[in-house]
Protein backbone atom coordinates (compact mmCIF):
# COMPACT_ATOMS: atom_id res chain seq x y z
CA UNK A 1 0.00 0.00 0.00
CA UNK A 2 0.91 3.69 -0.82
CA UNK A 3 2.41 5.48 1.90
CA UNK A 4 0.66 8.77 2.04
CA UNK A 5 0.73 11.70 4.46
CA UNK A 6 -2.53 14.12 5.09
CA UNK A 7 -1.50 17.36 5.05
CA UNK A 8 -3.36 20.51 6.83
CA UNK A 9 -2.02 24.07 6.26
CA UNK A 10 -2.55 27.19 5.64
CA UNK A 11 -0.90 28.84 2.57
CA UNK A 12 -1.55 33.05 2.12
CA UNK A 13 -4.65 32.75 3.95
CA UNK A 14 -6.19 29.79 2.62
CA UNK A 15 -6.79 26.15 4.18
CA UNK A 16 -5.55 23.33 2.55
CA UNK A 17 -5.66 19.72 2.98
CA UNK A 18 -4.06 17.41 0.58
CA UNK A 19 -2.69 13.89 0.62
CA UNK A 20 0.47 13.45 -0.66
CA UNK A 21 4.04 11.57 -0.73
CA UNK A 22 5.72 12.20 2.84
CA UNK A 23 8.72 12.71 1.05
CA UNK A 24 7.43 15.45 -1.19
CA UNK A 25 9.78 18.76 -0.77
CA UNK A 26 7.89 21.92 0.75
CA UNK A 27 8.97 24.16 -2.47
CA UNK A 28 7.69 21.66 -4.77
CA UNK A 29 4.53 21.22 -2.85
CA UNK A 30 3.79 24.87 -3.23
CA UNK A 31 4.88 24.58 -7.00
CA UNK A 32 2.91 21.29 -7.88
CA UNK A 33 0.05 21.02 -5.95
CA UNK A 34 -0.91 24.15 -5.17
CA UNK A 35 0.41 26.20 -8.43
CA UNK A 36 2.19 28.99 -6.19
CA UNK A 37 4.80 29.19 -9.36
CA UNK A 38 6.20 32.38 -7.54
CA UNK A 39 8.27 30.49 -5.61
CA UNK A 40 11.33 29.42 -7.33
CA UNK A 41 13.61 26.73 -7.28
CA UNK A 42 17.16 27.44 -8.00
CA UNK A 43 19.97 25.34 -6.18
CA UNK A 44 17.37 22.37 -4.23
CA UNK A 45 20.29 22.40 -1.36
CA UNK A 46 20.37 25.49 0.67
CA UNK A 47 22.23 27.77 -1.30
CA UNK A 48 21.02 30.23 -3.35
CA UNK A 49 17.58 31.60 -1.32
CA UNK A 50 15.48 32.11 -4.68
CA UNK A 51 12.92 29.24 -2.70
CA UNK A 52 12.25 31.24 0.51
CA UNK A 53 8.83 31.46 1.83
CA UNK A 54 7.55 32.69 5.41
CA UNK A 55 6.37 29.74 7.97
CA UNK A 56 4.91 31.17 10.53
CA UNK A 57 6.01 34.38 9.85
CA UNK A 58 9.61 33.38 9.36
CA UNK A 59 11.64 33.57 6.23
CA UNK A 60 12.69 29.89 5.87
CA UNK A 61 13.78 27.62 2.36
CA UNK A 62 10.97 25.52 1.33
CA UNK A 63 13.85 22.88 -0.70
CA UNK A 64 15.28 22.44 2.77
CA UNK A 65 11.66 21.35 4.29
CA UNK A 66 9.68 18.39 3.42
CA UNK A 67 6.08 19.23 3.42
CA UNK A 68 4.67 17.37 6.11
CA UNK A 69 7.05 19.32 8.35
CA UNK A 70 4.61 22.20 7.42
CA UNK A 71 2.07 20.43 9.07
CA UNK A 72 -0.47 22.87 10.79
CA UNK A 73 1.49 25.60 10.59
CA UNK A 74 0.88 28.76 8.46
CA UNK A 75 2.68 29.93 4.78
CA UNK A 76 2.95 33.06 3.18
CA UNK A 77 4.82 32.48 -0.47
CA UNK A 78 5.58 35.82 -2.84
CA UNK A 79 1.92 35.72 -4.17
CA UNK A 80 0.42 36.48 -0.29
CA UNK A 81 2.56 39.56 -0.21
CA UNK A 82 0.79 42.19 -1.90
CA UNK A 83 -1.17 42.35 -5.38
CA UNK A 84 -0.76 43.80 -8.73
CA UNK A 85 -3.12 46.74 -7.48
CA UNK A 86 -1.41 46.94 -4.68
CA UNK A 87 1.80 45.68 -3.70
CA UNK A 88 3.89 45.49 -0.92
CA UNK A 89 5.96 48.86 -0.08
CA UNK A 90 8.85 46.81 -0.57
CA UNK A 91 7.57 45.09 -4.18
CA UNK A 92 6.95 48.97 -5.03
CA UNK A 93 10.18 49.75 -3.79
CA UNK A 94 11.73 47.22 -6.01
CA UNK A 95 9.73 48.34 -8.95
CA UNK A 96 11.04 52.39 -8.20
CA UNK A 97 14.83 50.77 -7.99
CA UNK A 98 15.02 48.77 -10.24
CA UNK A 99 15.93 46.20 -8.27
CA UNK A 100 15.15 43.23 -10.49
CA UNK A 101 16.26 41.97 -14.10
CA UNK A 102 14.95 38.80 -15.24
CA UNK A 103 13.43 38.44 -11.79
CA UNK A 104 14.22 34.64 -10.47
CA UNK A 105 15.82 35.21 -7.16
CA UNK A 106 13.20 38.75 -6.62
CA UNK A 107 10.77 36.09 -4.93
CA UNK A 108 13.27 34.63 -2.58
CA UNK A 109 14.51 38.44 -1.14
CA UNK A 110 11.23 39.99 -0.88
CA UNK A 111 10.29 36.95 1.85
CA UNK A 112 13.78 37.13 3.14
CA UNK A 113 13.55 41.18 3.69
CA UNK A 114 9.57 41.32 4.42
CA UNK A 115 10.27 39.92 8.10
CA UNK A 116 13.40 41.25 8.46
CA UNK A 117 12.34 44.87 7.75
CA UNK A 118 9.71 44.30 10.54
CA UNK A 119 12.08 43.35 13.05
CA UNK A 120 14.57 46.30 11.86
CA UNK A 121 12.93 48.97 10.52
CA UNK A 122 15.86 51.58 10.20
CA UNK A 123 18.67 49.07 8.80
CA UNK A 124 22.07 50.27 7.71
CA UNK A 125 23.78 49.42 4.65
CA UNK A 126 25.94 47.27 6.12
CA UNK A 127 23.10 45.55 7.85
CA UNK A 128 21.48 45.18 4.48
CA UNK A 129 24.19 43.43 3.32
CA UNK A 130 24.60 41.04 5.95
CA UNK A 131 20.41 40.05 5.56
CA UNK A 132 20.98 39.67 2.05
CA UNK A 133 23.63 37.24 2.26
CA UNK A 134 21.55 34.48 1.73
CA UNK A 135 20.28 35.09 -1.56
CA UNK A 136 21.84 35.15 -4.45
CA UNK A 137 21.30 37.51 -7.54
CA UNK A 138 23.12 36.87 -10.78
CA UNK A 139 21.99 40.00 -12.37
CA UNK A 140 21.76 43.28 -10.33
CA UNK A 141 25.44 43.46 -8.86
CA UNK A 142 23.06 43.94 -5.43
CA UNK A 143 23.28 47.80 -5.28
CA UNK A 144 19.69 48.41 -6.65
CA UNK A 145 18.56 45.91 -4.48
CA UNK A 146 19.69 47.79 -0.99
CA UNK A 147 18.89 50.82 -2.72
CA UNK A 148 14.92 49.33 -2.83
CA UNK A 149 15.15 47.94 1.23
CA UNK A 150 16.34 51.72 1.89
CA UNK A 151 13.35 53.13 -0.17
CA UNK A 152 10.86 50.84 1.30
CA UNK A 153 12.09 50.91 5.20
CA UNK A 154 11.60 54.65 4.81
CA UNK A 155 8.07 54.49 3.21
CA UNK A 156 7.08 51.62 6.05
CA UNK A 157 8.30 54.17 8.70
CA UNK A 158 6.16 56.63 7.12
S1 LIG B 1 16.35 26.49 -4.17
FE1 LIG B 1 16.25 26.55 -2.03
S2 LIG B 1 18.01 27.65 -1.42
FE2 LIG B 1 18.23 27.43 -3.58
S1 LIG C 1 17.26 39.59 -11.07
FE1 LIG C 1 18.05 37.91 -12.20
S2 LIG C 1 18.86 36.60 -10.67
FE2 LIG C 1 18.33 38.40 -9.60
Amino acid sequence: MKNTFNLSLTVNGTPYQKEIDPRTLLSDFLRHDLGLTGTHVGCEHGVCGACTILLDGAAVRSCLMFAPQANNREITTVEGLGTIDDLHPLQEAFREAHALQCGFCTPGFLTTLVPYLEENPNPTEEEIREAISGNLCRCTGYQHIIDAVKIAAETMNS
